[in-house]
C-alpha cells in the first residue's frame, strides 16, 4: 500500500544536527523555509487546502543542518486545540512562506500575512505592514521584483466571493507604495500571477464558487504598473486550468506568460458535484500581442512532463528565462527553454520530490543549487536534497537525513543568512 503523505504530523520537533550524507556545499548558509497544510484536528470532510498551516525550517549552517516544525498559531489553531487566544490571527496560513523588509510571512490567500520568529518560527501576528495594509485578502505568490526590491501582490475575493480583484506593491522597506482595485469578469478563485518591469498579468480561470464552471472560459488580464489600474484589460484565453505560473515576460510587442496548464483543476468538483480525476498540468506558453488591445490569448504546450510548483532562478523574474524547475513528484526536473531539454532525478516507487527552491551561487543565470524535501516511502521519513542545479541529473551533492517526515505541502523560499 502507497502511503498518502497528505496525512498530518502530531509532533512539533527540534533537532539540532541531522545526519548527512554526501558534502554541503559550504557557501550554502541559511534557511530553507516550507509551509502546507497539517490540520490539528482532521477530518476526512475537510478540503486538503484548508488545513491549518505547519512551517518547517531547515537550517544550514557551518555546523550542520538543524530542523523545526511549528504550526501557525492562528486562530483555527486555536480553536482546535480549545484554546481562547485574543489577537490570534485569522485564516490557517498554510500556503507560502517568504521574507519581505524583515518580515517572515506565513501567506495563505484569503487573509492578512502572519508575522513569525524567523529564528523560534514563533507566530507574531497578523502583519499589516504597520496598518498600510487594509484587512483583506493577500494573495499566497506575491513576486518580489528583483530590479527594486517591492513586492508585488494582488487579492480577490476569497472570503465574499466577489469579482474584485485588487493589486498592490508593498516597497523594499516595506510601506504601501500603491493599492488599487477593479472587477474582473467572474468571481473566480485566483491563485498565482505574473510579474514583468512593466506588467502585472493575472491569468483568471473559471473556478467559481468553488466550482469548475470551463464554459465560462479563461481571461489574462493585463496592467501596466506605471499607468495603474485604469490600464486593466482582460483578454480571452483559451481552455484549462492552471494553479501556478512559472515566470512571464515582454517579448518583442508580446507578452509571455509561462504556466502549468491542466484540462481541469485537480479536488475541486464540477457543476454536477463530481470531482473529475486530476490530470496531467504541463509547461505551457501563453502569448499575448501587446499592440492589439482586443487580441486574445494563444497557447502552445512547452513540455509533456505533467507536473507542478514551477520555480525559476528569480533574480530572472519578468525576464525571459532560460531554466526552469518544476517537480513531476517522482522526479525533480530541470527544463533549458533554449534547447527544449529536460533533465530529471528519479525517486524511488512511492517517495515524492517536493517543489524546487532556487539558491543563486554564482551571478549567470542557473549557477546556483536546487533545493527540495524528498519523502522517503519505505522508512516514512524525509531528507532535505541539495543539488547542484546545473547537473540535478547526478543526483544531490547532499542529503540531511530526518528521522520523521514533512508532510507533502505547496511551497518554501530560502533566506540566506545575510539577508
Ligand atoms: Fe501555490
Amino acid at each position: 500500500m502507497v502511503f498518502d503523505n497528505r496525512v498530518p504530523v502530531a509532533m512539533e520537533h527540534d533537532f539540532a544536527e541531522l545526519p548527512i550524507t554526501g558534502q554541503m556545499p559550504p557557501a550554502l548558509l541559511g534557511t530553507l523555509y516550507r509551509n502546507g497544510p497539517n490540520p490539528v484536528r482532521p477530518a476526512p470532510e475537510a478540503h486538503w487546502f484548508v488545513g491549518d498551516g505547519m512551517v518547517h525550517a531547515f537550517s544550514i549552517g557551518p555546523r550542520g543542518v538543524g530542523y523545526k516544525n511549528r504550526w501557525v498559531r492562528t486562530q483555527s489553531w486555536a480553536d482546535a486545540q480549545g484554546q481562547s487566544m485574543a489577537q490570534s490571527p485569522a485564516g490557517v496560513a498554510n500556503t507560502n512562506i517568504l521574507l519581505h523588509a524583515g518580515h517572515l510571512l506565513a501567506l495563505e490567500e484569503a487573509h492578512l500575512p502572519v508575522s513569525l520568529d524567523p529564528a523560534s518560527l514563533a507566530t507574531l501576528g497578523a502583519e499589516n505592514f504597520a496598518g498600510a495594509l487594509p484587512d483583506a485578502p493577500f494573495t499566497a505568490h506575491p513576486k518580489h521584483d528583483p530590479r527594486t526590491g517591492a513586492l508585488v501582490f494582488f487579492g480577490y475575493g476569497a472570503t465574499d466571493f466577489s469579482d474584485t480583484i485588487r493589486i498592490g506593491e508593498l516597497s523594499q522597506s516595506g510601506s504601501l507604495a500603491r493599492l488599487e482595485q477593479a472587477s474582473a469578469p467572474y468571481a473566480a478563485m485566483v491563485h498565482d500571477f505574473a510579474v514583468t518591469d512593466r506588467f502585472v498579468a493575472i491569468p483568471l480561470f473559471p473556478l467559481i464558487g468553488y466550482t469548475w464552471q470551463p464554459n465560462r472560459g479563461a481571461w489574462l488580464g493585463v496592467m501596466d504598473r506605471e499607468k495603474g489600474i485604469s490600464s486593466l484589460r482582460w483578454h480571452k484565453s483559451g481552455p484549462g486550468f492552471a494553479f501556478h505560473t512559472m515566470n512571464a515576460w515582454e517579448d518583442d510587442g508580446a507578452l509571455v506568460v509561462d504556466l502549468m496548464l491542466s484540462d481541469a483543476p485537480p479536488f475541486f468538483p464540477g457543476t454536477d458535484g463530481i470531482v473529475l480525476p486530476a490530470s496531467d498540468a504541463n509547461l505551457c506558453r501563453w502569448h499575448l500581442d501587446l499592440t492589439d488591445p482586443n487580441a486574445t490569448v494563444t497557447s502552445r504546450k512547452l513540455s509533456g512532463t505533467g507536473g507542478e510548483f514551477p520555480r525559476i532562478d528569480e533574480r530572472f523574474l519578468g525576464r525571459s528565462n532560460r531554466h526552469g524547475y518544476f517537480t513531476a513528484f517522482d522526479a525533480l526536473c530541470h527544463r533549458d527553454d533554449l534547447t527544449g531539454a529536460e533533465r530529471f532525478f528519479r525517486v524511488p516507487d512511492g517517495d515524492s520530490v517536493s517543489e524546487p527552491v532556487f539558491v543563486p551561487r554564482g551571478a549567470a543565470e542557473g549557477d546556483g543549487w536546487l533545493l527540495t524535501v524528498i519523502f522517503r516511502a519505505d522508512r516514512c521519513t524525509s531528507d532535505l536534497a541539495v543539488f547542484d542545479a546545473t547537473d540535478i541529473a547526478a543526483g544531490p551533492l547532499a542529503l540531511a537525513h530526518l528521522p520523521v517526515r514533512v508532510p507533502a505541502g505547496f511551497h518554501g523560499n530560502f533566506v540566506g543568512d545575510a539577508s
